[in-house]
């Protein structure tokens, strides 16, 4: 990699520089950085771990190393798919890019749509010199497959990036509040199905924060998927983005906590055992390393967070990886204390499950215009 390539990655973004709002990408990362754009309750505090205090074990035995799409982890953890397109969005990819491989862990850009059109955007999604050793995910959203892109687009977008797996993300609430959404999702099981069946890389499929039920997790089990994401309500609300650009205020709180939360999509896909169970890769408000250690016991195989990072990623590649090491510690933490040497050993039996939910926070109670104002 050149020194000037370095350099420029490295380049802290002024988001106080003018952002084109009419940019969906750009208004995209301005809202989820604001924290009213996240749900109000978080459903993995309903969870908690009982304590060891005999753990038998050396906190340096224990070992957070993994496989994932045939590369090696330092610890199973993925920086969910979430930009590119823009310049400022190039930058945040190559933050994450960098800390990523510092750090050994997975990393996703967001859907190259825009790419795939315009050529010229495809160089804020290429990060694969400065992460030549971790995976990387490619992204689009599957309701592209009923406008326009097929088996080449979606060959195109992994061969852009040189990435190790496509995933395909399911988001029919962010299109049904979105003014310009694409709501024909009829069909799209089959299309995603027959794109995989010809990629040359693993297909991965998400939502991005209403979650996966057992009954889709099951269809796409029985349609040869191997991996899902949760991404599970808990953490960055869609529907407040998208009712936020709308200016319909409303709509984004009626639907903020629509959808399954992470906990229980997590279990939902645990208990898929069509062609020989699932990948699952645990995410949609995982906030610290504690909540990727409940995220484990539950049954998750892998854990990804995109909002943590954002912000980090906005400025320094080095506040990206200080905020993974981070979550890898407390991640340790929990499971030193309760005598877990691999996150393998996080079994749903150290966890116990409060019969009522948190109550939601004090913002709540503010209507829904003043939350948006
Ligand atoms: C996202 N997310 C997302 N997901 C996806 O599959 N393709 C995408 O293009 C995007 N874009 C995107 C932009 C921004 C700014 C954010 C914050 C997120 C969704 C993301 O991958 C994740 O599923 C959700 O944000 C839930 O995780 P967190 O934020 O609660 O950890």
């Amino acid at each position: 990699m050149s020194a000037t390539r370095l350099s420029e990655a490295h380049a802290a973004i002024d988001l106080a520089e003018p952002i084109d709002l009419r940019d969906r990408k750009a208004e995209h990362i301005r809202l989820a950085l604001d924290r009213r754009m996240q749900f109000d309750s978080h459903p993995f505090d309903a969870w908690r771990f009982g304590h060891e205090a005999l753990p038998e074990l050396d906190w340096d035995d224990i070992d957070l190393s993994t496989e994932f799409l045939g590369r090696k982890l330092e610890a199973p953890l993925l920086i969910s798919c979430m930009t590119g397109g823009t310049e400022i969005a190039g930058r945040i990819n190559r933050h994450l890019a960098i800390a990523a491989e510092a750090t050994g862990v997975a990393v996703g850009v967001g859907s190259q749509r825009k790419a795939l059109e315009d050529p010229a955007r495809a160089e804020s999604f290429r990060v694969r010199d400065l992460a030549p050793s971790v995976p990387l995910l490619a992204n689009l959203g599957a309701v592209q497959l009923n406008y326009g892109i097929g088996l080449d687009g979606c060959r195109r977008a992994v061969d852009m990036i040189g990435a190790d797996a496509l995933v395909f993300h399911l988001n029919p609430l962010q299109e049904a509040i979105q003014p310009e959404g694409q709501r024909n999702f009829s069909g799209l099981l089959d299309k995603m199905a027959a794109v995989a069946a010809q990629l040359p890389v693993p297909v991965i499929v998400k939502e991005v924060g209403s979650g996966l039920s057992a009954a889709t997790g099951r269809a796409l089990a029985e349609r040869g998927f191997r991996i899902v994401d949760t991404a599970g309500v808990g953490g960055t609300s869609w529907a407040r983005i998208e009712a936020a650009r709308a200016g319909d205020a409303a709509v984004g709180e009626l639907f903020a906590g629509w959808g399954i939360d992470t906990p229980a999509s997590i279990q939902a896909l645990a208990s898929v055992r069509e062609g020989g169970g699932l990948f699952i890769i645990g995410s949609g408000g995982l906030r610290n390393g504690l909540d990727a250690a409940k995220a484990f016991a539950l049954g998750a195989h892998l854990v990804g967070m995109a909002y943590p990072f954002l912000e980090a990623a906005t400025e320094s590649p080095e506040r990206v990886e200080a905020a993974i090491r981070k979550v890898v510690r407390e991640l340790k933490i929990a499971m030193f204390c309760l005598g877990a040497r691999t996150p393998r050993d996080l079994t749903r039996a150290l966890l116990e499950r409060f019969a009522s939910e948190p109550v939601p926070d004090a913002f709540r109670a503010q209507s829904p215009r003043s939350r948006l104002e």
